[in-house]
């Protein structure tokens, strides 16, 4: 397996979007950094972003859209939002919003957060795919975790050589830095990530702006510890050997030989209450489905979530990672 790169051509645009619509992925050119690009309404080819940056933990991604209108599909906007869309969409701006009720972003993208990062990407290939697939994209910059982010192709190939996608080349980014992320469901805009777009523009046309970098990949203080993330209301129970009557069931693998303490199945308790991440044992299937799942079992009446043991290797580091942040919280 290896990344190949596709020249920006009418026709390579049209592969891309195949590509992305059965659920590969594609490393797309933006003015800021190139993206590793999926299809962001599936969840288990979200899943494959975090599998091929080496990700330790499930970061919410910026998803991106061709404009403003496409935009609004999936986040509910207001009067700051349209100000700040209006002035530097397209562009090197990400805003964070509350997510539509009927938002079909992938909650793995989002790291099951009530909110979405969105961003519409002013390169014109960009631009060119997103119209072309008619599907959002989650993308995070397009390195190996830890790595710097890419502003060529060349940087892609080095960084995700190994992966099995196209890279769709569109020359160097202007920008060459991430988008600022302006958090917008407040009164007050916060910017959370630094970028081009400074936190003195976004005062002059708001009004007032606040600056809040919380640690993330260019700002490695206390790496991904105060990231936002969603987390259950009902308790987590890790590397759960059995599982209480008044309990809910997050499984791994086969139930076969799960019990009940004081006895019984666990495939025998109420329906809604036992969930199976995957019940081959596929990490990337739990991937895609970890953050669905917790969010259905909360709704249950059940007391805690037990959750069997997930082997630490592969995306189940990043399982485990969010896993035990959720215990903790
Ligand atoms: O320029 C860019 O923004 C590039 C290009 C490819 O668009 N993308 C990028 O994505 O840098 P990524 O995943 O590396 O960075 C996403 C940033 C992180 O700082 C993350 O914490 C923040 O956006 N973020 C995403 N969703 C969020 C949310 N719901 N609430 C708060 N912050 C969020
Ligand atoms: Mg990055």
């Amino acid at each position: 397996m290896s990344i190949k790169i596709l020249q920006g051509t009418a026709e390579n645009i049209s592969l891309a979007a195949q590509m992305l619509r059965d659920g590969g992925l594609v490393a797309l050119p933006t003015e800021t950094v190139y993206g590793l690009g999926a299809d962001a309404t599936s969840d288990t080819a979200v899943a494959s972003i975090f599998e091929a940056k080496g990700r330790p933990t499930f970061n919410p991604l910026i998803i991106h859209v061709p404009d403003v209108q496409a935009a609004r599909g999936l986040v509910e906007f207001n009067d700051m939002a349209e100000l700040l869309a209006s002035q530097y969409w397209p562009g090197a701006l990400t805003l964070i919003l509350p997510r539509r009720a009927d938002c079909p972003v992938s909650l793995l993208a989002s790291a099951g957060l009530p909110t979405l990062a969105v961003r519409v990407p002013a390169h014109p290939l960009a631009k060119d795919l997103l119209k072309a697939l008619g599907r959002p994209v989650a993308a995070p910059s397009a390195n190996r975790s830890g790595q710097l982010s890419p502003t060529t192709p060349a940087h892609v190939v080095q960084s995700l050589g190994d992966v099995d996608g196209y890279v769709l080349a569109g020359g160097k980014c202007t920008v060459g830095l991430e988008s600022t992320v302006v958090d917008v469901t407040g009164d007050v805009p916060v910017v959370l990530r630094p970028g081009a777009i400074t936190p003195e523009d976004i005062k002059m046309l708001c009004g007032d702006v606040v600056v809040e970098l919380s640690p993330n990949e260019n700002n490695p203080k206390s790496p991904g510890q105060l990231l936002k993330h969603y987390a259950p209301k009902t308790p987590l129970r890790l590397k759960a050997v059995d599982v209480a009557p008044d309990e809910a069931l997050l499984g791994f693998g086969s139930l076969k030989f799960m019990g009940v303490r004081g006895g019984g199945w666990a495939r025998d308790l109420p329906a809604g209450r036992v969930l199976n991440l995957s019940e081959t044992g596929d990490l990337n299937e739990a991937a895609a489905n970890l953050f669905a799942m917790l969010h259905q079992l909360d709704t249950t009446a059940a007391t805690g979530i037990a959750v069997m043991s997930i082997p630490d290797e592969g995306l189940g580091l990043a399982i485990n990672d969010r896993l035990k942040r959720a215990a903790e919280g």
